[in-house]
């Protein structure tokens, strides 16, 4: 993360000379992150910050990054018919031209990442580039040792090729039993389910649903928690969002 003199930012976005800057901070017209900010010294994160003066924000970035905990009931794009987007939850976010880097189902919650970064996108969604994508799945019955040895070992879900190699792991054979730091929500009627971590690398269409069909157990709830080396901040609730930090925007572009 780069911090920078509050000063120094509004004198590069263009707001006048030091001295200038300083009296708009004096006036109380410039605010960070929605509150009055003062201090010339003041270190800001244009990155992360929401700086601006006089109620419009100031940008002399390009390219902006979010981390999106997606809700179930919304679609990943940009505009649709049926059903609310993922984009209708940024709509007070700074940045033009954003977009879901790639989809999430509808039905499907956590782990969005939301940029007009198209360079970033393209190579993290590249195949090529096999970035891991880990998801929390419930699935229906018990899941057991040879099941998740079938997941790893690649399987085929009606594609040319079996599944890449992947990385599977039982949390709880109950969601009773599920950790507390993923609560996920009851799906009803006493069956039994299993809650197991899968870190896949490659994104084929509804491809984790489709492997644990393949093993007889379907899945009843998914969400993502990570993705390359952004992993999914807890303490964002379902429909929340914040600006990725510094350190976040730069492992992703160096993965
Ligand atoms: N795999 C799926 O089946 N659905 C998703 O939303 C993501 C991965």
């Amino acid at each position: 993360m780069s911090l920078l003199r509050l000063d120094k930012f509004l004198a590069d976005a263009g707001l006048g000379t030091r001295s200038q800057v300083k009296l708009l901070l004096k006036k109380g017209l410039v605010t960070v992150n929605g509150e009055a900010a003062k201090r010339p010294e003041e270190k800001v994160d244009p990155e992360a910050d929401r700086i601006a003066c006089e109620g419009v924000l100031l940008s002399c970035r390009e390219f902006y990054y979010y981390m999106l905990n997606k809700p179930a009931g919304y679609v990943s794009a940009t505009d649709d018919n049926t059903a609310p987007t993922v984009l209708s939850l940024l709509k007070d976010a700074p940045g033009r031209d954003l977009f879901p880097v790639g989809r999430l189902d509808k039905d499907t919650e956590g782990l969005l990442l939301v940029t007009n970064d198209g360079p970033l996108a393209h190579r993290l969604l590249s195949p090529r580039q096999h970035v891991d994508k880990t998801y929390l799945v419930k699935a229906a019955g018990t899941v057991t040792a040879g099941d998740l040895a079938r997941l790893e070992g690649g399987i085929d879900i009606g594609e040319k090729a079996p599944t890449l190699p992947a990385k599977a792991r039982l949390l709880a054979p109950q969601t009773d039993a599920a950790p507390q730091t993923h609560p996920l929500p009851e799906t009803g009627g006493g069956q039994e389910t299993s809650l197991v971590e899968l870190t896949i690398h490659e994104g084929k269409f509804h491809q984790v649903k489709r492997m644990f069909q393949a093993i007889g157990h379907p899945v009843l709830y998914l969400k993502r928690i990570s993705m390359g080396s952004l992993v999914l901040d807890e303490s964002l609730a379902p429909g929340a969002f914040r600006a990725l930090t510094g350190d976040e925007v730069a492992s992703l572009k160096h993965f």
